[in-house]
């Protein structure tokens, strides 16, 4: 189903909990609804469901606008953090209760069970209750009953929330073919930056109410268009004064000095591995964790303390080193506005690598 968001407002009270919001949702595709809590995507996404009326803007679906009709009628399935299964009701009968509420026939409610069943990878769970099976298996089951009255549109609240990290990832990627599969459009919360960036087809960032940014992972991580969407993607450090940092003097001819600094933009090594000392900062190494597949190494430079990941393969540094830093990037923001700036000094676009 293709969704259309038009200028969406709610209020709580006197508390504006959405602030006029538009998106638009090409069919099939799966969304990431991702902020801070209390931003407002709970609310987004009961406004869709129609759980909750809409104060002002529209909600068209398929080039209807939807937003006087009742929940059950906009073919929507949900999937929510604590939408309980029913505990007297054994898996299939989970599945069959919304069928059975549209009068579905027997045959066909049969049919479409063990096509659910099939799809969830519940064979054999079907006469067991929900205490009987896994955190896992439950919200499979829950994912089964949504799926079943064939809704047109899949929201999923934080779907894996209660769930631990190991099952988590692999729901992740297991709802990831689901959703390729069946060709439906789905949004799903979370507030986990590396589940949305994971599986997301596009991610959009909700602050304070406000859509702050939409796009692919890899666009937002890439060209953050607000201080906010900056530091919430990503592990960074903030600067306060960059233009007091080699390569970056010229910051002091914009609105602000303030910058973020990406890991992946620094890079750290001994005065022999950089061909431009012009362009590196002298720093010293603070702390190394082992992170699995690389290092992780903080490093103070000047007042800044700097965070960037190291390879494996290369020697070995040690808290108290004393080693070159060179910054390719920087995000310079103010209240308002944020700037990508590079390294000045960095004439060659390819630096030695240590
Ligand atoms: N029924 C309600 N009555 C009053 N205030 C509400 C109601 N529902 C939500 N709010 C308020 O609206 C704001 C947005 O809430 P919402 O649940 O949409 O946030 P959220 O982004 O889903 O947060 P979380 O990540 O914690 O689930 C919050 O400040 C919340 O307290
Ligand atoms: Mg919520």
């Amino acid at each position: 189903m293709h969704i259309e968001v038009n200028g969406l407002n709610k209020k709580f009270g006197e508390f504006q909990a959405v602030k006029d919001v538009s998106f638009e949702i090409e069919k099939g595709q799966l969304i990431g609804l991702l902020g801070p809590s209390g931003g407002g995507k709970t609310s987004i996404l009961r406004m869709l469901a129609g759980l909750e009326s809409v104060d002002d803007g529209d909600i068209v679906f398929h080039g209807k606008r939807v937003n006087d009709l009742p929940p059950q009628e906009r073919g929507i399935g949900f999937v929510f953090q604590n939408y309980a299964l029913f505990k007297h009701m054994t898996v299939e009968d989970n599945i069959s209760f919304g069928l059975e509420v549209k009068k579905w026939t027997k045959a066909k409610i049969k049919a479409r069970v063990a096509e659910l069943v099939e799809l969830t990878g519940l064979s054999g769970f079907e006469k067991r209750y929900p205490h009987q099976l896994s955190g896992g298996q439950r919200q499979r089951v829950a994912f089964a009953r949504a799926l079943a009255p064939e809704p047109q549109l899949l929201l999923l609240d934080e779907p894996f929330a209660a769930i631990d990290a190991k099952i988590r990832h692999e729901l992740r990627s297991w709802l990831r073919d689901m959703i390729d599969r069946l060709g439906i459009t789905s949004i799903f919360v979370t507030h986990d930056q590396d589940e949305a960036i994971e599986v997301a087809d596009q991610i959009m960032i909700i602050n304070k109410g406000r859509l702050e940014q939409k796009g692919t992972p890899w666009e937002i991580y890439k060209n953050p268009e607000s201080p906010f969407v900056a530091g919430f993607i990503g592990e960074s450090t903030i600067v306060d004064d960059v233009s007091s940092l080699k390569g970056f003097g010229h910051a002091s001819d914009w609105p602000g000095t303030k910058a973020l600094i990406r890991p992946e933009y620094v890079e750290v090594g001994k005065a022999a591995d950089f061909e431009l000392l012009s362009a590196t900062e002298p720093g010293r190494v603070r702390h190394v964790h082992f992170r699995g597949s690389e290092w992780l190494v903080e490093v103070e430079v000047g007042t800044s303390r700097l965070v960037t990941y190291r390879s494996l393969e290369k020697e070995i540094l040690h808290p108290g080193d004393e080693v070159q830093v060179l910054i390719h990037r920087a995000y310079l923001f103010n209240d308002n506005d944020s700037w990508v700036m590079e390294n000045k000094l960095k004439e060659d676009p390819m630096p030695v690598h240590i």
